[in-house]
């Protein structure tokens, strides 16, 4: 089994980790491999695999920059995809569809996407996870200044990273059926709550309240699933006791 694993951030990583431990051959391309999706020629770069595993991301809050980028990235793994007859996994987010949400251009590039790859992906498996327990660090790295952070109000059910990659392998490898999977982690709990249970958070943490209807959306849970969601992976205090935050 020959998986390409698209996109070379955490999720790529351990995506890899997870297809290796399973005994597929997996390999990880993105820009620093030598890859770029938007440029490169995807079907002949691709080519040859069974399946295309697109973990791709583009840290941006504009949604023509988002949609931009997510649409461009998906054609042309879908296209690498049918040529070599592969099954396409998208990786992506839990709920990014809502319509209360897409005042978050990140959200609505996501949605782009997702409804791009349905429409031009012969054999996909959209995987969408909650965010993963890294965004507390990931967040707090993005809006420090000195010994100061600020923390989005925003409600999650956040999931372990490693078990998200572990079901987008078992996918890959054939080992889960199914065109489509919700997953999200044991518990639901604020950013807030999270940020303040990491080890070495900056001294003085601050509330970052997001104005009008987005705002609202998150503080009131709305990226959180509904039971139709599938719970994977350890709770954040077994996760962190494992020394992972
Ligand atoms: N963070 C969360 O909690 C969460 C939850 C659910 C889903 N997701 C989704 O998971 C996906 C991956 O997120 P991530 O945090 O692992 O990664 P990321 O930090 O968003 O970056 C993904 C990787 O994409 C690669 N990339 C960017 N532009 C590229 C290009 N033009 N060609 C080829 N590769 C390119 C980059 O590697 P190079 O620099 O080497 O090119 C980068 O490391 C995203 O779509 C995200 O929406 C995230």
């Amino acid at each position: 089994m020959r998986v390409a694993v698209v996109g070379g951030g955490p999720s790529g990583r351990a995506i890899e980790r997870a297809l290796v431990e399973r005994g597929a051959t997996a390999t990880l391309v993105s820009r620093s491999t030598g890859f770029d999706v938007l440029r490169d020629d995807a079907v002949e770069r691709l080519g040859g695999s069974d399946v295309i595993v697109e973990a791709t991301g583009h840290a941006t809050t504009s949604r023509t920059v988002a949609t931009d980028f997510f649409t461009r990235s998906t054609r042309a793994v879908a296209a690498a995809a049918r040529a070599s007859g592969a099954r396409h996994v998208l990786l992506s987010i839990v709920h990014c569809d809502l319509p209360e949400v897409q005042g978050y251009g990140y959200f609505a590039g996501k949605a782009a996407q997702e409804r791009l790859a349905r429409e031009v992906s012969e054999d996909l498996v959209i995987v969408r996870s909650t965010a993963w327990f890294e965004f507390a660090r990931q967040s707090l790295d993005r809006f420090s200044i000195g010994p100061l952070a600020l923390v989005t109000q925003m409600r999650m059910k956040p999931v372990a990273l490693d078990a998200v990659a572990g079901v987008i392998a078992d996918v890959a490898t054939g080992r889960r059926a199914g065109t489509a999977v919700d997953l999200a982690g044991p518990e639901v709990l604020t950013l807030w709550e999270m940020t303040r249970r990491l080890p070495d958070r900056p001294a003085v943490t601050v509330p970052l309240p997001v104005p009008g209807r987005l705002g609202r959306a998150l503080r009131d849970g709305a990226l959180v699933p509904g039971d139709d969601a599938e719970v994977v992976g350890p709770t954040y205090a077994e996760w962190l006791r494992a020394g992972s935050g």
